[in-house]
């Protein structure tokens, strides 16, 4: 894996293709901070080394060019803050001015441009678009593991223009490192743990890791279709009916593969979709019409953890419940737990996807798991065995 540690990057230029799509509240300010944090090591060296850098990324999914709560002007204060360096921003990402500031960029000095997404080009994967960004610099850097799976202009197409001149930040170079460590070197027994709202976002996932883990534990909403599916009386539950029968073929192919298959036994219901709501605890197949499963209950807890500490290689990804609110939130924390209690205990655990990443930072034990994964869709299309445009583009 060629990285930053194997490029001299004194006064040189490096064009670094960073994630910085993070969450804004209302008042424009950043409410996680984690994937600017991530990046900051790589952006360190390269200064250190004596290099100048130009960053580029997206936020958010704008439509039709410029919006300004898209703007990544919105972050460059508290990443000069972070850096201990004045950030300049460019107010676009190719042009004139761009290539002006850029070309005048000196040693140890950080660029950032606009958003590439205001361009529609980025996300077409646009040669010309993509050789223009190239001009900006003399060496390519992909740290952006959470767009990986994009095959964008900057992720992907950029690539082609620097031949030997290309490599993975230290992001990535972590984020191969640690999933390798789930998909192709995991000690086991291996447990995924799957959480989430629904069966279908998942379906995908959940197939291929029948072929390499030990044990699936199930949660959070997709539970309900599994009950459902076993014939199971929900109430008002969130079911996905059309994935019913999904759900009976994965019971059946994990027999087959001898893949230990834990659904909730018991359940933490409401009367509504409320903080507020009166509450009841049932086996999970006999929920009362009128009420809704919003968490797992003490049954499946314990016998969650139970499989959670007799497990070798932990991955996690999304809540058991309704986390978000306080009162449906006890299985989450109680799962991200039992994963830390693992963890301290000498298992490896990989936690990844927005929801169960904000579980272990509500909870405060981001720092008791192994590894917090910065990517989401990317980081499961690599644990489906997908090879991510953004990392081919670097390897070939
Ligand atoms: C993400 O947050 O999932 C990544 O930044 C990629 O963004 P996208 O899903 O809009 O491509
Ligand atoms: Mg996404």
């Amino acid at each position: 894996m060629k990285t930053i540690d194997h490029i001299n990057f004194n006064s040189k230029k490096a064009l670094i293709r960073v994630d910085f799509n993070v969450p804004l509240n209302k008042d424009l300010k950043i409410t996680d901070d984690t994937r600017i944090c991530a990046a900051l090591p790589t952006i360190n060296k390269i200064v250190s080394e004596g290099g100048s850098i130009i960053l580029m990324s997206h936020l958010g999914r704008p439509k039709n060019g410029y919006e300004d709560k898209f703007s990544l002007k919105h972050i460059v204060n508290y990443l000069s803050e972070k850096l201990n360096i004045k950030v300049k921003f460019a107010h676009n990402c190719i042009g004139e001015e761009v290539t002006k500031i850029a070309s005048q960029l000196k040693n140890g000095e950080v660029l950032l441009l606009e958003n590439l997404r205001f361009h529609s080009e980025e996300k077409t994967g646009d040669k010309t678009f993509a050789e223009r960004l190239s001009k900006l610099a003399d060496i390519y850097v992909n740290d952006a593991f959470g767009t990986a799976h994009r095959t964008h202009a900057s992720t992907s197409i950029i690539a082609n223009f620097f031949h030997d001149k290309k490599c993975f930040g230290y992001v990535m170079a972590n984020e191969i490192t640690n999933l390798e460590k789930v998909v192709n070197e995991g000690e086991r027994p291996i447990t995924a743990i799957m959480g989430g709202a629904k069966v279908s976002s998942k379906i995908t996932i959940i197939n291929k890791l029948m072929d390499k883990v030990d044990k699936i534990i199930i949660g959070g909403g997709m539970s309900y279709t599994f009950a459902k599916a076993l014939g199971g009386n929900v109430g008002n539950s969130l079911v996905e009916d059309d994935k019913i029968d999904f759900a009976l073929s994965l019971i059946s192919q994990a027999k087959e593969n001898g893949v230990e298959l834990l659904v909730p036994i018991d359940s933490l219901n409401a009367d509504a979709f409320s903080n507020n709501a009166n509450t009841n605890v049932s086996e999970i197949d006999n929920i009362q019409d009128g009420w809704m499963g919003l968490d797992i209950s003490e049954k499946t807890k314990k016998n969650y953890r139970k499989a959670i500490l007799s497990s070798k290689t932990i991955f996690w990804n999304g809540p058991m419940g309704v986390f978000e609110m306080d009162k449906f939130s006890g299985g989450t924390k109680y799962i991200a737990e039992a994963i830390a209690d693992a963890t301290s205990r000498g298992s490896f655990s990989l936690v990844g996807g927005g929801d169960s990443v904000a579980a272990v930072k509500k909870f405060n034990l981001q720092d008791k798991v192994t590894y917090v994964s910065t990517g989401g869709g990317a980081m499961l299309e690599y644990l489906e065995g997908k090879e991510l445009p953004g990392i081919k583009a670097i390897n070939s």
